[in-house]
This record gives structure tokens, C-alpha cells and sequence, in this order.
């Protein structure tokens, strides 16, 4: 009788421990999303890895208010096998005390962190946009951290100015030598007019290159690429990764000079490199642009808004983050983007929506309520 009693008891530990959440069939953009503790999804400017039959989503912990936009927690993690329903894995990457004078202690700004996995060292290695506690948006590093295990905890290990003493594959004559331009500073919020004829890039050659809003993408050669919104935010750098993931490589190209393009997201489909991007409006969502390209380092083709539908020319009020290839679903791709809640950060929606194919270019349209298998 005990051990009929025990080996029920067994049974049903196991089976509540397997079942997770699993009450969602369908996507809802821009509403509240439960996980499984019922609490709504706090993992913003997310990124996305598959890994061993489950989808990993990292993203920004938000928390109340407007400091909430601060990095007062780290970087939060969740776990699903079906994309509908998704489990707390906690926080992956967390700050360190206020005053440790780390440079990801609390109150620093850290953004759209995204993981991938080295298929040379089994390592997985998080890559994210990191500014000094303090100083706004002037500082423009990418930090990165490492863990044996994708839910971590996550090592920080550095952060860096991509690519100091290297000139970038499509270099131009302005950034060789000596020119005024080197010695122009912005206040790390106001643009600069006429970006595609100043020397931003010579002028941070020994720093290294400013790099902001982020994205990884790994090729089918399992090279990495860090692509990053550089020289104050007007020009994309698409920067190959060393084979460890840890460091840049020093190639590197410069693409959309001038167009002040943020919130960069990479995804492949029949041998063309896509991208999807926002303008640079802060907080305020504005009209997407999308790219497509034969060769990772360009000629890039700008392809215009791929949201069809979209009256407000707002991305159905949201920006981009992150394209998920949907696995053994050929041609199966969802756009993610959040929807910012500056006055309320930890309040800021997700919206995911199904992408479609026209031609050579991709398509994005609303939809209030759907389901992948639809
Ligand atoms: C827009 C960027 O895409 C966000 O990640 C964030 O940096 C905000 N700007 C800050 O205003």
C-alpha cells in the first residue's frame, strides 16, 4: 500500500513538473501575455534561440515608472516548446549592487540582449547594448557575458567600441586621414545633420565604433555577426564575430549611410540575407524600412515599409526586435516588436505578427488574434 501511495505521488510530481503552462493557442498582439506563474512576460528588446527542441526568449527586465527603462534587474529568460507558453527561467544576467562601480551595476542602461550558442565550444554567449550607469547614451558599448548552460547564470565579461584600428571592408576616402570631422562631438541624443558626409567613423578609429541598438545573427557557416547602429546612430555596421563569439574579427562593413536606422533584426530565406529596421524616434514607434541582400556585407537593396495595412505608419505602434525562423515549418517566420511603455516600463506589450512573402520582399500584416497552424 506505502508504495503504491509513494509511486502516485512520484507520478504526479513528475507530470505537474512536465506539463508546464500550456493554456495559450494563440498569439495576441499588443495585450497582456501571462507566463506560467500568470505574471506578463518581462523580457523586452528580446532575443530568441532554439536549443535542443525548446525556443529560448532573453530579454530587458522592466520594472515601474520611468526608471523602469533602467537596467535595475538584468536580463530575464523564459522557456517554451511552443511559442504560445512560456516558463520563468529568472533572471540569466543580473546587475550588480549600485555603487559596485561595475559596469552593469543597477541603473545602467542595458538593452536588447540576445544569445546564441558556439557550436565550437558548446559555450552560450549573450551579447547586449550597455551604457554606463549616469551618462545617457554617450557611452555606445556592447558588453558581452558567457554560461556553460542557455538559462545561466550568464558571466559578464566585457564591453567594448567594436572594431578600434580597423577600417571597415567598403572604407571611403573622408575617413582616411586627417579632417575636421574628427574632432566633432554630439550630446548622445541630438543627431547630426548630414551624417553621410561627416567622418564619424575616422573620428572614433582608435576608440573603436559606437555601437547602440543590436542584433546577432548566426550563418549556416556558424559564423557570427554582430550588426549594431553605429556613428550616432546613422550608419548600420554589420561586424563578424572571432570564432569563440567573444571578440569582433576587425571586418566589418557600413550600410544605409545616413539613414539613421535603429532596432536592426537579421533572418535568411533561400540563400538572401533579409533585415528589418526601425527610423530613430527614441521611444515613439515610427515606420519600419526592410533590406534584402545576396552577400552579408552587401550590395544591401533598401525594400521600404514591409508592414502592409499599417495606417499610422507606426509598425502597428511597435518596433522591431527580433525575426523567428519557426522550426520544422518551412517558410514559417514571425515578426516580434515591442510596443514601448515609457511612463511605465515594465508595462510595454509584444507584438508578434505572421510574415509573408511577395517576390523578393517580405510582408507584415495585423492581425488582432492568431495561431501559426492557421
Ligand atoms: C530606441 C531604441 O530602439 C531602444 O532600444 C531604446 O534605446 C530607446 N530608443 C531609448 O530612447
Amino acid at each position: 500500500m506505502k508504495s503504491r501511495i509513494t509511486f502516485t505521488l512520484a507520478a504526479l510530481m513528475l507530470l505537474s513538473a512536465c506539463a508546464g503552462p500550456s493554456g495559450n493557442r494563440y498569439f495576441f498582439p499588443g495585450e497582456i501575455w501571462p507566463d506560467n506563474n500568470h505574471v506578463h512576460i518581462n523580457a523586452h528588446g528580446g532575443g530568441f534561440l532554439y536549443d535542443k527542441g525548446v525556443y529560448y526568449w532573453f530579454g530587458e527586465h522592466k520594472t515601474e515608472g520611468e526608471n523602469g527603462n533602467l537596467a535595475n534587474v538584468g536580463v530575464h529568460c523564459y522557456s517554451s516548446r511552443d511559442l504560445y507558453n512560456w516558463t520563468d527561467e529568472g533572471i540569466v544576467l543580473a546587475v550588480m549592487p549600485p555603487s559596485s562601480g561595475s559596469d552593469i551595476e543597477a541603473g545602467c542602461i542595458l538593452e536588447r540582449p540576445k544569445v546564441i550558442k558556439n557550436g565550437k565550444t558548446g559555450k552560450y554567449v549573450m551579447w547586449f547594448h550597455l551604457e554606463p550607469k549616469g551618462k545617457g547614451y554617450k557611452g555606445a558599448l556592447s558588453g558581452v557575458a558567457i554560461s556553460d548552460n542557455v538559462t545561466g547564470p550568464y558571466t559578464y565579461i566585457k564591453a567594448v567600441r567594436p572594431n578600434a584600428g580597423h577600417y571597415p571592408v567598403n572604407v571611403l576616402d573622408i575617413h582616411k586621414g586627417d579632417s575636421p570631422a574628427l574632432h566633432l562631438s554630439f550630446d548622445g541624443g541630438s543627431l547630426p545633420a548630414n551624417a553621410d558626409t561627416l567622418n564619424i567613423l575616422g573620428r572614433d578609429m582608435k576608440s573603436g565604433q559606437m555601437a547602440r541598438d543590436m542584433t546577432l545573427f548566426v550563418d549556416d557557416d556558424g559564423k557570427a555577426y554582430h550588426i549594431y547602429a553605429s556613428e550616432e546612430n546613422s550608419t548600420l555596421h554589420i561586424a563578424e564575430l572571432s570564432d569563440d563569439y567573444l571578440s569582433h574579427t576587425g571586418k566589418y562593413g557600413r550600410f544605409f549611410v545616413g539613414r539613421f536606422m535603429e532596432a536592426p533584426a537579421m533572418f535568411k530565406r533561400e540563400g538572401k540575407y533579409y533585415l528589418m529596421m526601425s527610423g530613430c524616434t527614441g521611444w515613439r514607434p515610427n515606420q519600419a524600412r526592410s533590406a534584402v541582400s545576396d552577400n552579408i556585407f552587401g550590395e544591401w537593396k533598401e525594400l521600404g515599409d514591409p508592414c502592409i495595412g499599417d495606417t499610422t505608419q507606426t509598425t502597428f505602434h511597435s518596433q522591431s526586435t527580433y525575426i523567428l525562423p519557426v522550426q520544422g515549418k518551412p517558410d514559417t517566420y514571425i515578426y516580434i516588436g515591442d510596443r514601448w511603455n515609457p511612463q511605465n516600463a515594465i508595462d510595454g506589450r509584444y507584438v508578434w505578427l505572421p510574415i509573408t512573402f511577395e517576390g523578393d520582399r517580405f510582408t507584415i500584416r495585423w492581425n488582432d488574434k492568431w495561431k501559426i497552424e492557421e
